[in-house]
């Protein structure tokens, strides 16, 4: 069975995304496990330098299996009212189809999946569950607006540092004349920036009965859910490049002159998406069939798009919701079951 697996996933790895690691979020027996060097070569979705850095860093693997599991949440999460819903990462058998290879939703995976790693990684850290990395306790002395850093601010260093050498590897192995390759890894850096721009300072007060005298901070990652929705904005605005050979260099540009140059923290793409409305599981397409929408809204997630004009059902269901809560003296609140018919809208 085990070698069976294997074998598909050799023959899957040919034409695949360059993020099959995500994997490690889908396996569940591995819990604990991950103090073993040995496991590492075992370890689905993995290519040569990943289960390198695997070997020497066992340790980080728990989070880099967090780091993947948050990835995948958080792109379900930003796209669940799309026609692609980040469906792509629900099973093995789907995994890493070609339909999104070159386009803005790769862009986002990538993006995600980078920044998540460095996310856990660092947390990691900061948690003292790591020997080779810790809080930064660098930072120290009055600042300017007059309160003192504490002492254990999120490093950053090592968790970007671990995401480079984790998630960029596999590309640069492609060798950066490939354009799909500088399309990752200028998407994978743009995700680990979206994490580093956002870093905020958080203070706690001391002094009596709650005044102010002294104030110690430190700098914290932002939630994860934040980099979510700033990569998300990234995606609506991602920049269309192809590749231009400036002197001895390949480099992607913007496909039309009229557009914007992108900067570090933007995604780019090489392939417009296709519309993904039909079924095509050759090439890992869902398609809107069965999906649900809403009938009256304009955007994305109404009826008219979602479908894609196909039209949609609508068919009866029961929610069952509390209502007519009453606080009662003291301390609860007692609540009544009501249940009322909505319809509820489905893409043919
Ligand atoms: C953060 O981590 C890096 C790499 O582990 C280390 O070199 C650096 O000294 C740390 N920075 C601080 C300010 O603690
Ligand atoms: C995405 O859509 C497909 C159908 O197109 C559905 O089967 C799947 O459950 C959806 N996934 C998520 C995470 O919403
Ligand atoms: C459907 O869309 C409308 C308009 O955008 C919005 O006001 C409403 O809350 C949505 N309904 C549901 C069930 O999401």
């Amino acid at each position: 069975m085990e070698i069976v697996w294997l074998c598909m996933v050799l023959i899957l790895m040919q034409h695949v995304l360059a993020v099959t690691w995500l994997h490690l979020a889908k396996q569940t027996s591995l819990r604990g496990a991950l103090r073993d060097p040995g496991v590492c070569a075992g370890l689905t979705g993995l290519v040569e330098e990943q289960v390198r850095v695997c070997r020497r860093q066992v340790e980080a693997m728990e989070a880099v299996k967090r780091g993947a599991e948050l990835a995948v949440e958080e792109c379900q999460y930003q796209f669940h009212s799309r026609r692609w819903n980040c469906s792509t990462l629900q099973g093995l058998q789907v995994f890493g189809k070609v339909a999104i290879q070159g386009t803005r939703e790769s862009a986002f995976i990538h993006a995600i999946s980078s920044a998540g790693v460095a996310f856990a990684v660092t947390r990691a850290c900061s948690r003292g569950e790591l020997e080779k990395c810790g809080c930064d306790r660098k930072i120290r002395g009055v600042s300017p607006e007059g309160f003192q850093w504490s002492g254990c601010s999120d490093n950053l260093s090592y968790g970007i540092a671990f995401s480079q050498a984790f998630v960029d590897n596999p590309e640069r192995s492609r060798g950066i004349s490939s354009s799909r390759a500088l399309m990752n890894l200028h998407n994978n850096e743009a995700g680990r920036k979206a994490l580093l721009a956002h870093m905020k300072v958080e203070c706690k007060c001391h002094g009596v009965s709650g005044s102010c005298e002294v104030r110690t901070c430190w700098r914290v990652m932002p939630p994860f859910r934040k980099v979510g929705n700033v990569l998300k904005e990234k995606f609506e605005g991602a920049t269309e490049v192809h590749p231009q050979r400036v002197g001895s260099r390949k480099l992607l540009v913007p496909k039309s002159s009229r557009f914007k140059p992108y900067t570090a923290h933007d995604l780019v793409y090489l392939l417009a998406s296709p519309d993904f409305c039909d079924r095509d599981p050759r090439r890992g397409v869902f398609g809107t069939s069965g999906r649900q929408c809403n009938r009256t809204s304009p955007a994305m997630d109404g009826c008219e798009l979602l479908c894609c004009g196909r039209g949609f059902h609508t068919t009866q269901a029961e929610v069952v919701e509390r209502c007519s809560c009453k606080f009662r003296w003291c301390c609860s609140v007692k609540c009544k079951q009501c249940r009322h018919r909505v319809e509820v809208h489905s893409c043919r």
